[in-house]
């Protein structure tokens, strides 16, 4: 057969002819059985060495991708693709490739699916509503920074993000959240979940010890496990995180103090102080996730750690996915004089700085009040979205779930009662095709014995659809309880 081969320059010679014969071969433009032109004349066409090709040819002859008979000439084996293509009944992808990832990168689950259809009952967890959300002043604010005038942020900037929104996050969480923190405290990152990789890069060594809430976060979890952490869960009870429960290994402690993730009630101030008092005992870093407590309907919130801690062992995670937009990927971190160095380096190796326009805009936003503004009116709407859903969750679904006591956020824990036996998957199963989104307690659960109960988000869902919605959830308890051997209603009849 006559191969187009075309070589450019004066490299390795041999190396270009491979390759374009291996090409032709794999995307079967050189079939099984075919003849090769013989080294001479191929050297001839491409004005070569005939050595250079015959080079190629015994490389791609050793791979086991050409055979020479002798006295007939080169062919390509007939079995060559074999050896790359998978078997017919081989449910791989032809195209997946020889090399595969690291053993603890095959085990980490992958990303949940995205829903095509939002759900018409949406209590999905911690979205907020776009509804709310001030896209015309966005606009102008980034539309300004899009300008060739704004060219400052067009160039490359500090690792540590723009130094006019570290300034105003400061101020904000300085008055919003007492956190203690000047510009020179903060990283700026994408969202919570980049601040808590950073934080695990510099901080964990691999097979180090990383006590998490349990239940708690999954992708905070996930994210130390990546990094080469043992992760160990630590029970949560009414005041938080069970301190006397933490191993004494632990070299850092993951929490959401605020508004515990998912259970929802505030870590106490003794949980708090003890926390700290732990820490120091134990040589050890907390990690304090207020992802989402901007949002608050009654009481006033507590100090957080970050003030209360007089050492420097707490790193303050905040994020504006919730306050704001999850599709903006904005968050960011204040933590220790000690370890800015380090967290600085590891978020310029990681992604450098962020991008600049957006951190820009949210610089503007805040100082204009309008931050201020958005959460005091999305707090109204939320405020009436949670009354509903705790009143239709008391009142029809009291028999099976009792809500758990939480100020704070975009979702309330409903947690089964003891004395109810109800099959979850069932109840999941048949809210899912009701058209309920909502997610199972269970979800959350790491070591211990899984607990039962529902968390429902009320950030998406129209206040007008919450009674219907939670009805719905109340048939799927009904079919769940008659799926399940033990079901309250048969358990009552015996007794
Ligand atoms: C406990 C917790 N932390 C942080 C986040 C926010 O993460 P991000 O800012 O990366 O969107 C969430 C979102 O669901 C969360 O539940």
């Amino acid at each position: 057969v006559d191969v187009h081969i075309s070589l450019e320059g004066r490299g390795d010679l041999a190396a270009g002819i491979y390759r374009q014969l291996l090409e032709a071969v794999l995307d079967g433009r050189l079939r099984a059985g075919e003849q090769l032109p013989p080294t001479r004349e191929l050297a001839r066409r491409l004005a070569v060495s005939r050595n250079t090709v015959a080079t190629a040819y015994e490389r791609l002859t050793a791979e086991g991708f050409l055979t020479t008979r002798t006295g007939a000439g080169t062919f390509v084996c007939t079995d060559a693709l074999h050896r790359l293509r998978p078997d017919p009944g081989s449910r791989r992808a032809p195209r997946g490739g020889a090399v595969r990832p690291r053993r603890l990168w095959r085990e980490m689950p992958g990303p949940a699916p995205l829903s095509a259809e939002p759900a018409t009952f949406d209590f999905s967890v911690g979205v907020p509503d776009r509804r709310l959300f001030p896209f015309e002043a966005w606009r102008r604010l980034v539309n300004r920074e899009l300008r060739l005038g704004a060219t400052r942020s067009a160039e490359y900037g500090e690792p540590a993000g723009h130094a006019g929104l570290r300034a105003a996050l400061a101020r904000h969480i300085g008055v919003s959240r007492s956190v203690r923190a000047d510009a020179a405290d903060i990283v700026v990152t994408h969202g919570a979940q980049q601040a808590i990789d950073l934080i695990g890069r510099v901080l964990i060594e691999p097979g180090a010890l990383v006590a998490v809430e349990d239940p708690g976060y999954v992708a905070a979890r996930l994210a130390f496990r990546a990094l080469g952490a043992k992760v160990v869960g630590v029970p949560v009870d009414d005041e938080g995180l069970q301190v006397a429960r933490i191993p004494a290994g632990a070299r850092l402690v993951y929490v959401t103090p605020s508004h515990q993730y998912p259970l929802g009630p505030p870590m106490s101030l003794r949980r708090r102080t003890a926390l700290l008092t732990w820490a120091g005992q134990h040589g050890a870093v907390v990690v304090e996730d207020d992802y989402d407590s901007e949002f608050r309907f009654s009481d006033r919130p507590l100090e957080p750690l970050q003030s209360l801690d007089r050492h420097g062992r707490v790193v303050y995670v905040g994020s504006l996915s919730k306050t704001l937009l999850p599709m903006l990927r904005l968050g960011f971190l204040v933590a220790p004089s000690a370890l800015q160095p380090a967290l600085r380096t590891a978020k310029q190796l990681t992604d450098w700085y962020g991008e600049l326009p957006t951190q820009a805009a949210l610089a503007q936003f805040i100082d204009e009040g309008l931050l201020a503004r958005h959460i005091r009116r999305a707090t109204r709407e939320y405020g009436q979205r949670r009354d509903r859903l705790v009143a239709a969750v008391t009142g029809q679904l009291g028999e099976w779930v009792s809500i758990v006591d939480s100020s704070a956020g975009l979702h309330v824990c409903a947690k089964l009662r003891p004395e109810v036996a109800v099959d979850m998957d069932r109840v999941m199963r048949t809210a899912g095709s009701a058209g309920v989104a909502m997610r199972s307690l269970r979800d959350y659960c790491l070591d211990g014995p899984p607990l039962e109960g529902l968390v429902l988000g009320f950030g998406v869902i129209p206040t007008e659809r919450i009674d219907e919605g939670v009805a719905r959830v109340a048939t799927a308890l009904q079919a769940g309880a008659a799926g399940s051997a033990g079901s309250a209603q048969r358990r009552r009849r015996d007794t």
